[in-house]
């Protein structure tokens, strides 16, 4: 066990509230281009607050002169960092720096790669973060990527330090020009920078008070500036999430480990599983250290390292995802993310990689590159792949179901890090715009529930209908011709004695799907039904094809398992362009105008087969070929 185990667990036995009188940390990252002066500005902090060891900053200055160089802060910090390294003087807890009212922890990095690096991983736990520009070079590309980088990790208080004042000769105007420009970039990726702030990191300008040298500013200094910055509290109020770290084995009891990432958790709490589904009661919570005479805790809240005893004895593993029933985490085989990519390779459709999250390590594969977003001025291009230190949107599709939430609403569970064979090859964020939230699908909710046998098995069926039974699904857009091919396949295999029967999503939305709209759920429980009858129809002994566009791979492969052997995937293949063109309902139309929301190919999502049984493309043939070429696909499996 680790000091920090131990701390968390004597915090917890104490009724879960911190009783240490330890003084507030910050965390904060430091962002700069490498020659904006970021060791200058470090070394500064460390000095001008007092926090250098006893005689560093003496022995410094002597080895410069010995050596007959000017004193640069950056050789300070090189010193430290080099001492850090060799672990000699500074411990694990990492305190940089002090202040009057509080100890700073910096989040640093050497690099560029490295910060980035850092910033994927470490930056999520950072509270704030100062960024550093050069007053003489003004806001370059990398200053925004860098903006960009801290938007996309959530890190909302950012203090921006407009370094080198002393080469421009401390110009209000080349100043505010800056401010003005980084302010304006900064908020049009949602990014408020608190402060900006005037500083000569080597001439020690604002960084602890204010300067004589910039009476026109009258903002806090660097110190002041991250003295009223918030630590980041851990999020008590929001839903519960716990990863399982560990599952430990006591004489009969598991013990369930793991940290409270968002929320409490209770003794008595009702939890489920995710994306196992299993769900338990909480029996106890265990804390690391039995201290003798203090009593288990009855409850621990988000920031604590804990484990649990259940009331049943369920299996579960390493990277599940522990929640209260009634605010489960989404649950999905699929995600959009927005990535940034630091990978050797570039990363491309088809490539597996590593998703890191949470405590979950699963194989996930780059389904589609949607875009790829320049940061600079944040316009979208398209590409077959994303280059290193790229930023770009992209769905990516998991082998099994994996149970995660939106970055937006919980900013700890919306965030991973991909990993191609030991590298850290790029982190993201996700969200699940246009892609649906696939519990409801997968959850069962009646028991007691028994199978009856049927008297006639599907032999028999066959044999008086001189063909078997079996489903003919068809997917493609709106407009594809799905419901066109449908009715005239279905008149020729009538016509040649086949017992066959159209279930067209138009029709069907009239009636048994009358209650579901185009939101993603309401598409895949949609497909969900219609999979389920036209599985029924194919065990009565008919063919049913089903013209729908299930857009979704996920929900046609939920079809294929309900509908069994005789199930066919059909790909009525013709592009957007294609069917725009056509627009036999006018409802491209609409939908470009925004009278439509959500209209597949314009403003929601449609993953075309990758592995059809057949596919036809209605773009270069005509309906009859079409009808030809399935009548032959099926009459060569379906007849007795
Ligand atoms: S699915 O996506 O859930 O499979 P389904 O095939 O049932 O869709 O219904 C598609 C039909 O509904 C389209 O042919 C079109 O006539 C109509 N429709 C209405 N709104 C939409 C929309 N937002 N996106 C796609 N189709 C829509």
């Amino acid at each position: 066990m680790t000091k920090a185990q131990a701390d968390t667990a004597m915090k917890v036995i104490e009724g879960g509230k911190s009783v240490s009188n330890a003084r507030d940390l910050l965390r904060i990252v430091i962002v700069g281009h490498v020659d904006h002066g970021k060791s200058t500005l470090v070394g500064r902090m460390f000095h001008d607050t007092g926090s250098l060891p006893d005689g560093k900053f003496e022995s410094i200055t002597e080895m410069c002169k010995r050596r007959g160089v000017p004193f640069e802060w950056a050789f300070l910090m090189d010193a430290l960092q080099a001492e850090r390294d060799q672990g000699i003087t500074i411990d694990t807890s990492q305190i940089w720096f002090k202040t009057d009212q509080r100890d700073y922890t910096i989040i640093d990095a050497p690099g560029h790669k490295e910060f980035l690096k850092n910033m994927i991983t470490g930056a999520a736990q950072s509270d704030a973060a100062l960024l550093i520009i050069d007053a003489a070079e003004g806001v370059r590309e990398q200053s925004r990527r860098h903006g960009y980088l801290l938007h996309l990790l959530g890190v909302r208080q950012v203090a921006v330090a407009v370094n080198k004042m002393d080469l421009v000769d401390y110009d209000k105007e080349t100043f505010d020009r800056i401010e003005a420009e980084y302010r304006e970039y900064l908020r049009s990726i949602g990014v408020e920078p608190t402060f900006v702030i005037p500083v000569s990191a080597r001439e020690g300008d604002n960084i602890v008070g204010p300067s004589t040298n910039t009476p026109w500013y009258k903002g806090p200094s660097i110190v002041g500036a991250l003295d009223s910055f918030q630590p980041k509290s851990d999020p008590v109020d929001r839903p519960l999430r716990m990863p399982v770290q560990d599952v430990y084995k006591f004489d009969q009891r598991r013990i369930i480990a793991g940290r409270v990432e968002e929320g409490v958790i209770k003794v008595g709490d009702e939890l489920v599983f995710s994306p196992s589904n299993k769900t338990a009661r909480v029996e106890s919570i265990e804390a690391w250290h039995n201290v003798p005479g203090r009593k288990a805790p009855t409850q621990a809240e988000a920031g604590y390292s804990i484990g649990i005893t259940l009331d049943e004895q369920i299996f579960v593993e390493r990277g599940e995802v522990i929640s209260h029933v009634e605010h489960p985490p989404i649950e999905t085989d699929v995600f959009r993310a927005r990535v940034f990519w630091l990978g050797k390779e570039p990363m491309v459709p088809g490539k597996t990689y590593r998703l890191k999250l949470g405590t979950l390590d699963a194989p996930v594969t780059v389904q589609s590159i949607e875009t790829i977003i320049d940061t600079t001025d944040l316009s979208g291009a398209s590409s077959h792949q994303v280059e290193r230190n790229q930023v770009a949107e992209v769905v990516m599709r998991a082998r099994r179901m994996l149970a995660l939430d939106e970055f937006e609403t919980s900013p700890k569970s919306g965030r991973f890090v991909l990993v191609d064979k030991y590298d850290i090859a790029g982190g993201g964020i996700i969200s699940m715009e246009g892609y649906a939230d696939q519990r409801g699908l997968i959850t069962a909710r009646s028991s007691n529930i028994t199978k009856v046998e049927h008297g006639i098995d599907d032999q028999a069926r066959a044999f008086r209908n001189g063909h078997k039974g079996g489903v003919l699904w068809f997917t493609g857009l709106s407009g594809a011709g799905k419901s066109t091919l449908a009715v005239a396949l279905e008149k020729k295999l009538f016509e040649k004695g086949y017992n066959v029967y159209v279930l067209d999503g138009d029709n069907i939305r009239h009636g048994l799907n009358a209650n579901l709209g185009f939101s993603p759920e309401d598409r895949a429980e949609n497909i969900r039904r219609v999979g389920e009858v036209a599985a029924l129809f194919a065990r009565a002994g008919m063919i049913a094809i089903t013209s729908f566009i299930s857009p979704y791979r996920s929900d046609r492969d939920r079809a294929r398992e309900a509908g069994g052997d005789d199930f066919h995937e059909i790909y009525v293949k013709a592009d957007v362009e294609t069917c725009e063109k056509r627009d036999p309902k006018g409802l491209y139309k609409k939908a470009r105008s925004g009278e439509i929301k959500d209209f597949t190919g314009i403003s929601a999502p449609y993953e075309a087969p990758d592995m059809a049984d057949l596919e036809v493309d209605t773009s270069s043939a005509s309906i009859e070929e079409c009808v030809e070429q399935l009548t032959k696909y099926v009459e060569a499996r379906f007849k007795m």
